[in-house]
């Protein structure tokens, strides 16, 4: 009841997605060091992750492919804490995350905890000319992002997080020197 309350909430905060226009498909624009990963995860990840969760990455796949590849949010530096939409509880997440995992408030190329930072990007998202995501699509994909975002880059898993992150962003810098010096400049890499 909880949940699907804070999901229609959510819905709300998504906003309207924008009507469909001639943006063509797959033109994301500049390239990103998380582009260079993997387009899927694992399938033992994902087959670890609540069956609801598991129904939100399998939206990421087809929903937030139709710009970019999925890889851009997959291997995206953001987390935010999936205690819903509250912004007090998550703050107080995130001051209990900083205590147990310092280091994922080290570097911010490596990971970038914010409050409702998925949620903002999400939105970004739907905003765009083209866009083709329903609302509670929307929603779904939040609830997986900030629950893949906690499990998979922080805890126990936070050093093969930060090692193939860290891979991807030297990758990145040796292709493409320049867009990573503008990135960085741009507190955006
Ligand atoms: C309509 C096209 C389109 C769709 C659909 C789309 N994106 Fe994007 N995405 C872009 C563009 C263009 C950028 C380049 C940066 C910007 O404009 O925000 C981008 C950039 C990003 C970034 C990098 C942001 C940064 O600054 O590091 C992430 C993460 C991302 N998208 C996630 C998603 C997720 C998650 C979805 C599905 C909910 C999605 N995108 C769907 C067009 C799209």
């Amino acid at each position: 009841m909880k949940r699907s309350m804070t999901l229609a909430a959510l819905t709300v905060a998504l906003g309207l997605c924008a009507a469909p226009s001639a943006l063509a498909k797959g033109s994301a624009g500049d390239p990103y060091p998380a582009d260079l990963g993997p387009a899927t995860l694992p399938d033992s990840v994902v087959k670890s992750y609540p069956e609801k969760i598991q129904a939100g990455y399998k939206l990421l796949l087809s929903r937030c492919s139709q710009c970019h590849t999925a890889s851009r949010p997959l291997n995206s530096r953001f987390v935010e804490p999936p205690v819903g939409a509250d912004e007090a509880k998550q703050k107080a997440a995130l001051a209990e995350l900083k205590k147990t995992d310092p280091e994922v408030f080290s570097n911010p190329a490596i990971w970038e905890p914010g409050v409702k930072i998925w949620m903002r990007y999400i939105k970004r998202m739907m905003n765009k000319p083209g866009c083709d995501i329903a609302h509670s699509e929307g929603a779904h994909i939040w609830e997986f992002l900030t629950y893949d975002s906690v499990h998979r880059k922080t805890g126990a898993n936070a050093k093969a997080w930060q090692d193939a992150r860290q891979k991807l962003l030297d990758q990145f810098k040796a292709q493409n020197p320049k867009r990573y010096e503008t990135l960085k400049a741009a507190a955006d890499l």
